[in-house]
């Protein structure tokens, strides 16, 4: 069976578990996987921007021995010109794994139906997978154990990042509080709720929304913020979003409310006197270069699993 990564959610925890673990491995001996994707093509279609995503999955895929297309849709008829069953065919004729940043979920969920090989979402409104996998793995590797922690999350709630760590902390059995305003445009949309809800069933899980940042901050282990301006958010609603997510800057404050040994995490991009402060983000709770760091190997791992190599 193909099997696909649209959310997080896709893998069971078991299979988060073995990925994350075989990312450790890759990310200590590059070498004994140089030749594992040999011969194979992962092709990218990106809609949106992006700095970390693009270069990781690219170097990523030249390491384990194979090529990576780098294809924007600006440049392609997808779902235009051509129906994106046609392209999702079409592209399973030439490459081995279909990668996609798109704008709308239903569009990679499209290319998934109609590809015959596996399609990883590299981003969409609704979903982040390769980022949280990877932030996993650096919680693992900072914390020595995926058990028993507290995630804060701050800022933007109708996210796909937020979304993403809501599901992986339900999967896991853990507690996560997502401080945002009390107001449904930037509060998680219910879909994802019931699948939290659903997830956590019988595991212990308590992810739940409060409106206060230092309620959420207070006995935390992992502070996290992701960005207020999101890919495609129009620059006309930058001073309302502000106005609206300043009570939930991390700022000193916040990471002093946490437990005193607790990292800071954001996937980046980040603005300085945004969603962190400088101090944060630059001080010595951070971790974001290497959560950043992680995306190359929790990549390849992805790609490995997906294309049955281990
Ligand atoms: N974190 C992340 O996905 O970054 P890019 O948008 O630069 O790919
Ligand atoms: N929520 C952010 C994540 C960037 C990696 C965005 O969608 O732009």
């Amino acid at each position: 069976m193909i099997r696909n990564l649209l959310k997080v959610s896709d893998f069971s925890k078991e299979e988060c578990e073995r990925v994350i673990n075989k990312s450790i491995e890759v990310k200590k001996n590059p070498k004994k996987f140089r030749s594992s994707l040999e011969g194979e093509t992962l092709l990218m279609l990106f809609e949106k921007p992006s700095l970390r995503t693009r270069i990781s999955f690219e170097t990523g895929m030249q390491q384990l021995g194979g090529h990576a297309i780098f294809y924007s849709i600006k440049d392609s008829p997808l779902g235009k010109k051509e129906n994106i069953s046609d392209t999702a065919k079409v592209a399973s004729r030439f490459v081995n794994i279909i990668a996609a940043r798109v704008y709308k979920r239903q569009d990679v969920w499209n290319l998934a139906k109609y590809a015959d090989v596996p399609v990883i979402n590299m981003l969409d409104d609704y979903a982040h997978p390769c980022q949280i996998l990877g932030d996993f793995q650096t919680i693992k590797e900072k914390r020595g154990s995926l058990e028993n922690f507290k995630l804060a999350y701050f800022g933007d709630g109708f996210n796909n990042v937020t979304y993403e760590l809501m599901r992986m902390c339900a999967i896991y059995g853990l507690r996560m509080d997502v401080a945002c305003p009390n107001n449904p445009e930037y509060s998680p949309e219910q879909s994802v709720i019931d699948e939290v809800l659903e997830l956590s069933k019988n595991n212990g899980a308590k992810v739940k929304v409060v409106n206060n940042a230092l309620e959420a901050a207070k006995d935390a282990d992992v502070i996290y913020t992701d960005s207020w301006m999101s890919y495609g958010i129009p620059k006309e609603q930058e001073e309302e979003r502000k106005k609206a997510f300043m009570p939930y800057q991390v700022t000193s404050s916040i990471m002093e409310a946490a437990k005193s040994d607790a990292i800071f995490m954001n996937c980046l991009p980040a603005m300085r006197e945004y969603e962190q402060t400088a101090e944060v983000i630059d001080g010595p709770q951070s971790v974001v270069f290497d959560q950043a760091e992680n995306r190359l190997h929790i990549q390849k791992a992805i790609m490995l699993f997906l294309r049955d190599k281990f």
